[in-house]
């Protein structure tokens, strides 16, 4: 199957890197463009078996896939100038940018009905560690649904949702990564107060979010039990997350959501 990739930055240059080295898609089957000789050059230089060009009509030309990896505002021009293609071959389009809908998809397509995805992952795709938030229009069949999944899987974790919900779920995963990385931040703060190195902080603070993720994925449980196997009665642990609580962290977090989620 020949996948065009127009854009090549941090979430199409990730995403190329990433199904290139997996296991369902042949590097020779991809064709990467941006805006820039320099980025396509770095990307050959790490997976050189990639196809890459600077003109988006060609890339599209034959694909049966385009992944729109490009910034939100260029969405549009950018269909008009692959419009030839996707007219002829009539490719699923999986869109990366945050907040076009189906419906401004569809508009910039000059009303066209075709099938089309939208997805939000997050920065660690770099790293095949994304939730990759997927929804699909009417349009999709259920064995292209089952090729995109797959696919991003390979990448982390693929989330199926619907269209309705895309808005919030970028505010809890792709805007979430940060979230968490504050956690980490604020956590080596105290931990330098209480005495530590920062590296050393570091290594304890990303090995004890590490082990408590891996915790929640190999027991199945809700973080709820596996807080409660810490807190001793009258214990330090249960005195260290009242004192959290009170000080507005668990409102602090759900507000932060609400706020990007635009709620
Ligand atoms: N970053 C995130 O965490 C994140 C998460 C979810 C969704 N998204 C969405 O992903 C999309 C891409 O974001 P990004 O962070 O990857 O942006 P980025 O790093 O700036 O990459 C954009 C890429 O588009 C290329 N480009 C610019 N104009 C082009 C054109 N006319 N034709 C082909 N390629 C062109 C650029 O080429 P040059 O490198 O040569 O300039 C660059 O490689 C956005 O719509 C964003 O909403 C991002």
């Amino acid at each position: 199957m020949k996948i065009a990739i127009i854009g090549a930055g941090n979430m199409g240059g990730a995403i190329a890197r990433g199904l290139a080295t997996g296991t369902l898609v042949r590097a020779e089957d991809l064709t990467v463009t941006a805006h820039t000789q320099a980025t396509l050059d770095r990307l050959s230089a790490d997976v050189p078996s990639l196809h890459t060009t600077l003109s988006n009509l060609e890339a599209c030309r034959d694909a049966s896939m385009v992944l729109l990896c490009i910034k939100p505002w260029l969405v549009q021009s950018v269909l008009e100038e692959i419009y030839p293609a996707i007219h002829a071959s009539n490719p699923l389009l999986i869109s990366v940018a945050a907040g076009i809908t189906f419906d401004q998809l569809n508009t910039f397509l000059a009303g066209d009905q075709r099938p089309m995805v939208r997805i939000i992952p997050n920065t660690a795709i770099s790293i095949k560690q994304s939730p990759t938030l997927i929804c699909f229009n009417n349009q999709v069949e259920e064995a292209q649904k089952a090729f995109v999944k797959a696919l991003f899987d390979e990448l982390g974790s693929a989330i199926v949702i619907d269209e309705a919900h895309m808005a919030a779920g970028t505010a809890v995963t792709s805007c979430g990564i940060a979230y968490a990385l504050q956690y980490i931040k604020a956590a080596i703060q105290g931990a330098i107060e209480l005495g530590f190195y920062p590296q050393v902080a570091k290594q304890m603070i990303d090995q004890t979010v590490l082990g408590a993720v891996n915790l929640l994925e190999q027991n199945g449980t809700m973080p709820d039990t596996e807080i409660y196997k810490v807190c001793t009665p009258g214990g330090i642990t249960i005195k260290g997350l009242n004192e959290m609580t009170r000080e507005g962290f668990d409102n602090a977090v759900i507000q932060g959501l609400k706020k990007a989620a635009g709620k």
